[in-house]
């Protein structure tokens, strides 16, 4: 427990790290490098890097992409954009994931109503978890809300049990009802991280067999934490001390 507890802090760190170097001009080869090397200065490995072939050491998803986004030279960040960073540690074996979506300059009001929707999505699934509830009480509270602020619910990609293996069993899926699937228990280590689009939930693999955008272009935003369930609740393993500055900036919007 203390080691997954330690791989996530890491996560945290990097993903922080991360934070100050968002701005309009960088490139998400930037972004790849610094994940890279933070992730060793700190005696850990970046879990992405070689994943069934994954070529880089971070995802980074801007606007229309909803997760897996390759880091590119190419790809620099514009005002306005949105980027999710994706980072996944492994430190003593054991894996921490977590990722934000950050605000590059001023968001328009659709993107930051996508990202808003999503980062407080995450916080009503959490609310759910604790010894005894059900998988699909999780579901059922994101997709509920999403749904009700005219935002969809990725399906496709789902949340995931985590340890010593990245992807592992339960599937933690975004959409559900409440009251049904697996009950959970406490001492279970699984990731939340919803990925909310504003258009159509239906998403698309691009030829590079990674990069998973909408199929209708509109933008998408994800949050994602990993955490351990306990009897009352749980430890969100990769809380963060503070907030970001890129990504923190509409507190309380749908508090
Ligand atoms: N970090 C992603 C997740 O939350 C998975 C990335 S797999 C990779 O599950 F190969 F694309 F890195
Ligand atoms: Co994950
Ligand atoms: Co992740």
């Amino acid at each position: 427990m203390n080691a997954l507890r330690e791989a996530c802090k890491v996560a945290v760190q990097t993903l922080t790290g991360v934070d100050a170097l968002i701005r309009p001009g960088v490139s998400t080869e930037e972004i790849n490098r610094f994940v890279h090397e933070d992730t060793l200065r700190r005696g850990a490995r970046p879990a992405p890097l070689n994943y069934h072939g994954f070529p880089k050491s971070v995802c980074t998803s801007i606007n229309e992409v909803v997760c897996h986004g390759i880091p590119k030279a190419e790809d620099v960040l514009q005002p306005g954009d949105i980027i999710n960073v994706d980072v996944t540690s492994i430190l003593g074996g054991f894996h921490g994931d977590t990722s934000v979506t950050f605000y590059v300059g001023d968001p328009s009001p659709e993107a930051k109503h996508v990202t808003e929707v999503s980062r407080h999505s995450l916080q009503l699934g959490i609310a759910q978890v604790r010894e005894g509830a059900r998988l699909g009480d999780i579901g059922a509270a994101i997709q509920e809300f999403a749904e009700a602020q005219a935002c969809s619910v990725v399906r496709a990609f789902v949340g995931h049990g985590i340890g010593r293996v990245f992807h592992e069993p339960p599937q933690v899926s975004h959409v559900g009802r409440a009251g049904s699937g697996m009950r959970l228990k406490a001492g279970m280590c699984f990731t939340i991280e919803p990925m909310i689009n504003i258009g159509t939930h239906e998403v698309e693999v691009l030829d590079d067999d990674w990069t998973a955008v909408t199929l209708d272009g509109e933008l998408s935003a994800q949050f994602e934490h990993t955490l351990v369930v306990t009897k009352k609740g749980c430890e969100v393993l990769t809380r963060r001390p503070g907030p970001l500055s890129r990504s923190d900036r509409f507190p309380g919007m749908f508090a």
